[in-house]
């Protein structure tokens, strides 16, 4: 399948990190600058528009596709994860054939042991995420940081809704002195206002339609907290999901942005944000608001 793909266009596209290097030597100038964009596939408009972020900044965009096993707590969930190789590239091609591609299996990047190294990342991977998804956060600092020696970026694009993989990958950044700016950029939604998520596929249209019940809780629960407490606030998310036959939250949590530590005291100084995990279906939907 790859190589019949490969066949066809002219992208170009890797499956080995030493042809990819060597590839990056050959195009890459004194001047020209690496944009960075790390996915797992299945890609929708939000990860083209990291892709468009790179190449607005960068003469050099490389995405990589990549499912990663381990950053899964739950060997189901890698199992039903979305793969749609055939499809990523004929997106990327279309966006613009020059992007290139690294899509490595397993083999590549772990080179016989698919393991996490342990990563110390301040506390940051003990809240939310790395509470429900033990060694999560071992997985993506692992992956990060092998992908940033491979493709030696100069700027690496995240999406917001994974708003702790952000600050993670940040401080991993800058405890390891590693020469890369990591970028956030906005999370973008379908109509419904649903965060784009590669897992959103996973849901039946009605499913799909009612997941709007997220951002709107995310913005009810925003207003409320201008007037009442962050226990408040949460206790008020709880009891509106708790006879919701269909989604049932796994957390909602308003912490400080910087530290992700909960809220406990609201001070004028910080900036919080509202944190949120809801399953459906057994589908994991997560999704973040700044409180500002
Ligand atoms: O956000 C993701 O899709 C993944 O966690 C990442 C950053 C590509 C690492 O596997």
């Amino acid at each position: 399948m790859f190589a019949n793909y490969f066949n066809k266009t002219p992208m170009p596209i890797f499956y080995g990190k030493a042809v990819l290097a060597d590839y990056l030597k050959s195009i890459k100038t004194q001047e020209s600058t690496i944009g960075f964009v790390p996915t797992m596939g299945a890609l929708h408009q939000g990860h083209l528009s990291l892709m468009q972020q790179s190449m607005a900044k960068n003469p050099i965009t490389v995405v990589s596709i990549f499912v990663n096993p381990t950053q899964f707590n739950n060997p189901e969930d890698l199992a039903k994860y979305p793969r749609k190789l055939e499809e990523d590239l004929a997106k990327i091609n279309a966006l613009n054939p020059e992007i290139v591609v690294y899509a490595p299996p397993v083999e590549d990047i772990y080179e016989g042991n698919p393991a996490s190294q342990h990563f110390d990342f301040d506390g940051l991977e003990n809240q939310m995420e790395g509470r429900f998804r033990p060694g999560h956060f071992d997985g993506v600092g692992t992956i990060v940081k092998r992908l940033f020696e491979i493709v030696q970026p100069t700027n690496a694009y995240f999406g917001k809704k994974d708003f702790q993989q952000l600050q993670i990958v940040k401080k991993m950044v800058a405890k390891n002195k590693m020469n890369v700016n990591v970028i956030g950029c906005s999370i973008y939604r379908e109509p419904n206002k649903l965060a784009m998520s590669s897992r959103n596929e996973l849901l039946s249209p009605k499913e799909r339609h009612e997941a709007s019940i997220i951002y709107e809780t995310l913005i009810q629960a925003k207003a409320k907290f201008e007037n009442s407490s962050a226990k408040e606030v949460t206790e008020w998310v709880q009891k509106s999901f708790e006879n919701n036959p269909v989604f049932t939250l796994e957390y909602y949590q308003i912490a400080d942005e910087d530290t992700l530590l909960p809220c406990l005291r609201k001070s004028k100084n910080k900036k919080y944000r509202s944190f949120i995990a809801v399953f459906v279906n057994n589908i994991r939907l997560i999704d973040t608001i700044s409180l500002k």
